[in-house]
């Protein structure tokens, strides 16, 4: 990390050094952290979207160029290469574990699965129609009452296992409440994502058999949703964090921050568009035409992005787990075959070349989950349960910092001067 250049930046006669930080990818930024105390003045931008909020070293994006990397290690090589909790493991540790570390880790994840058994009372207390995602993050934030130590590096170290390893089971059974069926126990013969799948899919009837394509694109999809820098969940968990709440309550807000359509539900989307164009009996040449039509309000969801724009590398290890999963299970629903149309149209169409409109990561992952039997309202606890790696990795950065304070925005007040207290209506 250098920081050579500085910035001047005149105000009303005054003028402020701003010295610049530069990043080991070279992107630079300003530190105005001085700028109020000595001229009075703060900084404006809505959204935070010209705001770095810390430094970091999980992960690291070139829209641009496509690059989104964990550690230094480009997504494509994790995702081909890894497993979801090796690449857990590099995110939270800075480097990839040895054989003896992952053995170990994988290990303590396996047998940390298991829910205390007063959350079945927890869970029972839930509306039978509760959307899965408030359960799961009201389920993360009760965690906190079973877990009550004070934050420390050990208790840390244990909290990240417990959260790593219970969070697929809290997720399957926020879904078998939401269809009133036995909660099912995991299983430790069984692999991260496998055991995840026994839990959603088997039933004290009949056991469910993992099939193994199924299992690593889910695994995949998990790599692909660990990180993605100070995105709005991941920067609420810092936020919160930031207090020095408890790790239990920062996540739990994570995961309602991600909860909004802007960020977690894209690739619910994709499926209500599959949805609408079978309901209409559209072809997905019309839908396609209408998608291009400046007249009309309706885009060609999961294509398009605002920060990859020649493509987006998660898409690109998607597209094949795509395809390879809707091989394993038969290509046997008109939704599917829609979607594989609708990509196949647009990837040669004149319209989406020029605009470099490119299938994006909720493209194939709605699709897959789709194929795999995850329901909708399931999509974005699923994107959690990759995240969790991320979310926490970032909790635990900021934790270390040197540079750890509370967060606090300020703003550029517009409400009403002062004015005195008298009744409304004497006035
Ligand atoms: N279908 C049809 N036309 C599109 C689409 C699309 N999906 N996306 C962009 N365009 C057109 C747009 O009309 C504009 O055309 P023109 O230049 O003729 O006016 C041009 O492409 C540029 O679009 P933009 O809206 O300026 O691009 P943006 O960077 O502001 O928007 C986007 C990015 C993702 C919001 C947009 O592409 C979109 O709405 N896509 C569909 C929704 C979607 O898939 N969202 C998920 C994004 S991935 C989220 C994640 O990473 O977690």
């Amino acid at each position: 990390m250098s920081d050579a250049k500085n910035a001047r930046l005149e105000y009303d006669g005054k003028t402020v050094e701003l010295p610049s930080l530069t990043g080991s990818e070279n992107e630079t930024g300003l530190d105005i952290s001085r700028l109020r105390a000595e001229t009075g003045i703060i900084t404006y931008d809505p959204g935070y979207g010209n705001t770095g909020s810390c430094r970091s070293s999980v992960t690291y994006i070139d829209g641009e160029a496509g690059i989104l990397r964990y550690r230094g290690y480009p997504i494509e090589q994790l995702a081909e290469k890894s497993n979801f909790l090796e690449c857990s493991w590099l995110l939270l540790n800075g480097d990839l574990p040895n054989t003896k570390e992952l053995n170990s880790f994988t290990n303590n994840i396996t047998i940390h699965t298991m829910l205390h058994e007063n959350f079945r009372k927890f869970f029972g207390s839930f509306p039978k129609a509760a959307h899965p995602m408030p359960v799961t993050a009201a389920t993360v934030g009760a965690m906190s009452a079973f877990y009550q130590e004070k934050d420390t590096p050990e208790t840390l170290h244990e909290t990240t296992i417990r959260l790593l390893a219970k969070y697929p089971t809290i997720a399957a059974w926020s879904y078998k409440h939401s269809i009133g069926q036995p909660f099912i126990y995991p299983r430790n013969d069984l692999d991260y994502a496998s055991n995840f799948l026994h839990m959603m899919f088997a039933t004290p009837c009949e056991e469910y058999e993992v099939n193994p394509i199924i299992a690593r694109a889910l695994d995949q999809l998990l790599i692909l949703h660990a990180d993605h820098e100070q995105n709005c969940s991941t920067s609420t968990v810092r936020v919160v964090g930031s207090s020095q709440a408890n790790i239990f309550a920062a996540i739990s807000a994570g995961i309602s921050a991600l909860w909004g359509p802007l960020h977690g539900g894209a690739n619910q989307k994709v499926i209500e568009m599959l949805d609408a164009i079978t309901h209409q009996g559209m072809s997905a040449e019309d839908f396609v035409a209408r998608a291009k039509d400046k007249d009309s309000d309706v885009r060609l969801m999961g294509f398009g992005h605002r920060v990859y724009k020649n493509f987006d590398p998660r898409a690109r290890v998607l597209k094949k787990a795509c395809h390879d999963v809707m091989n394993a299970m038969g290509l046997n629903s008109k939704q599917l075959e829609i979607a594989m149309a609708l990509e196949e149209i647009a990837l040669n169409d004149e319209y989406f070349i020029q605009r470099n409109l490119y299938p994006n990561v909720d493209f194939y992952s709605g699709i897959i989950y789709k194929a795999i039997g995850i329901p909708v309202n399931m999509f974005t606890v699923m994107f959690a349960m990759g995240r969790m790696a991320g979310w926490i990795a970032q909790f635990l950065e900021q934790k270390e910092s040197p540079e750890f304070r509370i967060s606090r925005p300020r703003q550029i007040y517009t409400g009403a001067p002062e004015r005195n207290w008298q009744p409304v209506d004497t006035r």
